[in-house]
């Protein structure tokens, strides 16, 4: 038997664990441990993804919390390090490139436990942002690196690391959007908010180089009264970004537009039954850039670059800066649906965990 200890601590590594716990529970040779590492702790940030995922409760839950990135790295790696040595798995298994997975990769690596990265080689470039530098330092150290798209191969392989390190696996993300999609239109959550048979616009936004400051967050708030003079909008609020709104009073500001539904953040299931129906998302996320491109809805990437660029080069993804009148122009078109028609890119087959539950088992049980 192959022991394997996937770390999860925020909304999108439930999603991408959610896939692979699922592979790995299913393979006769694989016993699948969960620790939380409490990064991502509301209800709305993390339980309810359990609950709809089917994801069994963490074996661990290490309830490190919020904290500046020193203060949160820290705290997961000296939690961490004894449940490792309790644990004692065969391979640690991380995704994304968020400080939890930082955090683990250090802490097993030092354990002499191997690293497999989920998610390996996406790189934007942008070494302001904290994921750029999570995704460097997990890759350089992680012993076996799978990859969703052909810039994180063409990355690697620039950045030296030997060939057989590295496999083209597919995207995890997508299985767990295959699976539950069908569950998603049951959910009934366009109708709920009035919005059945009606083009409308979804928006999510949470990256600190747009929310964290008054200039750029306040280009936002415009964007969003452009755009609601178009068509409706629906934006659940990450709590990064409810926080920062409040702190610079454009919330009252945005909560007076008629057409604008803001919301706490909404579950998977509801999240994904609002994606595949809309007209078009707004967005700085990294998933919802690769969800909008498996569905074939156009998605307007409110950021500089991206490390998924395969979004933009085949899939319906344009990148934007925070420019109100460029992207109310774009969102015309797109409510027009004059929009590229865009392609799934290889392998986001909705059996990515599948094809990495095997290789684990071939490359790591003796
Ligand atoms: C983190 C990841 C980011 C990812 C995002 C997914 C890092 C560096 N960033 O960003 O890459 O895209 O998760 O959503 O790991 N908060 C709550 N309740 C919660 C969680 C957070 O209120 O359950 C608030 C806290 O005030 C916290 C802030 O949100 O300080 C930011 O949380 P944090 O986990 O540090 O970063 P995210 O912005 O969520
Ligand atoms: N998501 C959700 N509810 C929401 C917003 C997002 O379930 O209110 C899902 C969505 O499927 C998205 C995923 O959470 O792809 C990833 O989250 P996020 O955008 O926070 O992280 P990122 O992918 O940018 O790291």
């Amino acid at each position: 038997m192959l022991r394997v200890l996937s770390i999860v601590g925020t909304r999108p590594n439930f999603i991408k664990v959610g896939a692979l716990h699922h592979a790995f529970s299913r393979h006769p040779q694989i016993e699948s441990v969960l620790v939380h590492t409490g990064q991502h702790y509301d209800r709305a940030m993390s339980e309810v993804f359990f609950e709809q995922l089917r994801l069994p409760e963490p074996d661990r839950y290490l309830g490190i919390g919020s904290g500046s990135h020193a203060t949160q790295t820290a705290r997961i790696m000296t939690a961490l390090e004894p449940v490792l040595q309790e644990e004692a798995p065969d391979v640690v298994v991380v995704v994304g490139d968020v400080n939890s997975t930082l955090a683990a990769t250090l802490v097993a690596v030092k354990l002499h436990i191997p690293v497999a990265h989920i998610e390996a080689g996406l790189r934007s470039g942008d070494r302001t942002m904290p994921e750029e530098i999570n995704r460097l330092a997990t890759d350089a150290i992680a012993d076996r690196l799978y990859v969703t798209e052909q810039s994180g191969l063409d990355h690697l392989q620039r950045e030296g690391v030997p060939e057989d390190r590295v496999v083209f696996a597919g995207n995890v993300m997508i299985d767990s959007l295959e699976r539950f999609r069908h569950e998603a239109s049951a959910t009934g959550t366009v109708a709920g908010f009035g919005l059945e048979h009606k083009p409308y616009v979804l928006m999510t936004m949470h990256r600190p180089a747009t929310v964290d400051h008054e200039q750029p967050l306040g280009r936002l708030a415009e964007t969003i009264e452009g755009i609601t003079t178009h068509a409706p909008v629906v934006f659940p609020i990450h709590p990064r970004t409810r926080q920062r709104l409040q702190a610079f009073g454009l919330l009252d500001r945005l909560d007076a537009l008629d057409t604008l539904h803001l919301t706490e953040p909404v579950g998977y299931l509801e999240f994904l039954d609002l994606m595949q129906n809309a007209a078009a998302v707004v967005t700085d996320s990294g998933g919802v850039q690769e969800e909008t491109t498996a569905l074939g809805v156009p998605c307007l990437t409110l950021r500089p670059n991206t490390e998924r660029p395969v979004t933009v080069d085949i899939g319906t993804n344009v990148l934007l800066p925070l420019a109100p009148d460029q992207i109310t122009k774009h969102m015309e078109e797109a409510l027009a649906g004059q929009w590229k028609q865009g392609q799934v890119p290889p392998l986001w087959d909705g059996h990515a965990a599948e094809r990495i539950a095997a290789d684990l088992v071939t490359h790591y049980d003796d």
